[in-house]
């Protein structure tokens, strides 16, 4: 065996007791727990009592810096981030300067590595046109040389699909993956709030589920036609999940997303009281019916929706306390997202297969970033579990700057104690 650097000792992994043998970052061994072990020089980790799970990955990321530092930096995004189990980041491009050119890129970088040197990793992800304003293609070669792991316009659905099938093409020559926000922009945009009974009674703006699944199904047909993959971002109902379900029976390269938000909350959660509305639920695409989030479950445990993806959205305070139609769209998601989704996996809702596939492997798959599978030779990118503490979700306990969650006050299970990445410690 090569030299042990660390040793975690005595891990839930599961359903068996396991010690973790790490070498220059990467896993060595995975072995049935052992009473006695001489570790030599390595550190040794225990983790008696604790689950540990692979570190996840979020390909749908809002971290606002440059631009938009009050709401979250990318000092505070990585840290929720650290803490919420993830170690690999895909930021989205509408900053302000906008990601649509190779300094932004750079500044996103290096912010990364000055605050958080060893992890969580950053992915920027590149304007698919400039200024997200949909008329002329992003830089992206320039783009990509800078490191950008994909390209998107998303917040800004992209009007013309003649624009918009360049764009696939062009990131296709540069081996990247377009990420489409699949929302009609002649139906309401942004309106943050499902068409249907809960808006007529509250009597605000809305937006149909049509206005999602029209541009999922031309995005399904262009992927088809041009043979290329093409990523759905949120995927929020039943109609999407149902075209997404017939296009990959017919071999369409297309790979979907959705949000531990559409697999938890309806429409209903925008009522906070009898008269009363709750802006942290104003989303977009927006919370939908029950029979959707039925249909959202059963597609990510039938793999019709490859990923997870929390689409953190974090938003000042005072820009979402006011009037619902001014109110920003967005919640905030990196800190709760891990407690949500393994609730879920408790309750029987998820299995845990789904969960590591849709928070590990399919992403990591999907945009060729680094994955631990706990096989040797993978990097050593885990976190300890503590599954059965409960905390409250205050302003306090979150790490990110963004405070705007519907789930603010209530009890969440499962904690993060201490996760590694590649080896090191990064909190
Ligand atoms: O709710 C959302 N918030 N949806 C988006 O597409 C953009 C995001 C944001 O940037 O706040
Ligand atoms: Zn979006």
């Amino acid at each position: 065996m090569a030299k042990i650097d660390l040793i975690v000792r005595r891990a839930r992994l599961d359903g068996r007791d396991v010690d973790i043998f790490v070498s220059r970052g990467k896993i060595e061994a995975v072995r049935k727990s052992v009473k006695t072990l001489d570790p030599g020089d390595a550190k040794v980790e225990e983790a008696f009592g604790l689950t540990v799970l692979p570190s996840l990955t979020d390909v749908h990321v809002h971290l606002r810096e440059p631009g938009f530092e009050y709401k979250e930096d990318i000092e505070s995004g990585l840290r929720a981030a650290a803490w919420g189990g993830f170690s690999n980041i895909m930021c989205m491009a509408n900053t302000k300067p906008v990601n649509d050119c190779a300094p932004v890129t750079e500044l996103m970088l290096e912010k990364a590595r000055r605050y958080w040197p060893k992890g969580p990793r950053l992915f920027p992800i590149g304007a698919l046109t400039k200024g997200l304003k949909g008329k002329e293609l992003a830089p992206m070669a320039e783009l990509a040389r800078a490191g950008c792991a994909a390209f998107s316009n998303d917040g800004v659905p992209i009007e013309s699909s003649k624009i918009f099938r360049n764009a696939v093409e062009y990131a296709s020559d540069w081996d990247r993956v377009v990420i489409d926000h699949c929302e009609d922009p002649y139906l309401d945009v942004a309106a943050g709030v499902n068409e249907g009974e809960v808006s007529s009674r509250l009597g605000l703006p809305a937006q149909p589920d049509v206005a999602e699944a029209m541009q999922v199904s031309r995005d399904i047909l262009l992927s088809e036609y041009l043979d290329i993959p093409i990523h759905l971002a949120h995927i929020s109902c039943k109609k999407s999940v149902d075209l997404i379900r017939f296009a990959k029976a017919r071999g369409v390269k297309i790979t979907a997303e959705t949000t531990p938000h559409y697999l938890t909350m309806t429409e209903d959660f925008l009522e906070a009281e009898e008269t009363e509305y709750d802006t942290n639920a104003k989303v977009n695409p927006p919370l939908r019916t029950e029979a959707d989030r039925q249909a959202v479950i059963e597609a990510l445990n039938d793999g019709t929706l490859d990923c997870l993806a929390t689409d953190h959205a974090p938003h000042a305070v005072y820009e979402k306390e006011v009037e619902f139609d001014v109110a920003p769209c967005g919640i905030t998601g990196l800190d709760t997202a891990l407690s949500v989704t393994w609730e879920l996996v408790r309750e029987g809702v998820l299995t845990r297969e789904t969960f590591i596939r849709a928070w590990t492997t399919a992403p990591c798959a999907i945009f060729n970033l680094p994955v631990n599978t706990f096989v040797p030779g993978d990097p050593a990118d885990f976190f300890l579990f503590d599954e059965d503490q409960e905390w409250i979700v205050t302003p306090e306990a979150l790490h990110s700057k963004g405070k705007n969650t519907p789930l603010m006050g209530t009890v969440r299970k499962g904690r993060v104690k201490t996760h590694f990445i590649a080896g090191k410690k990064i909190v």
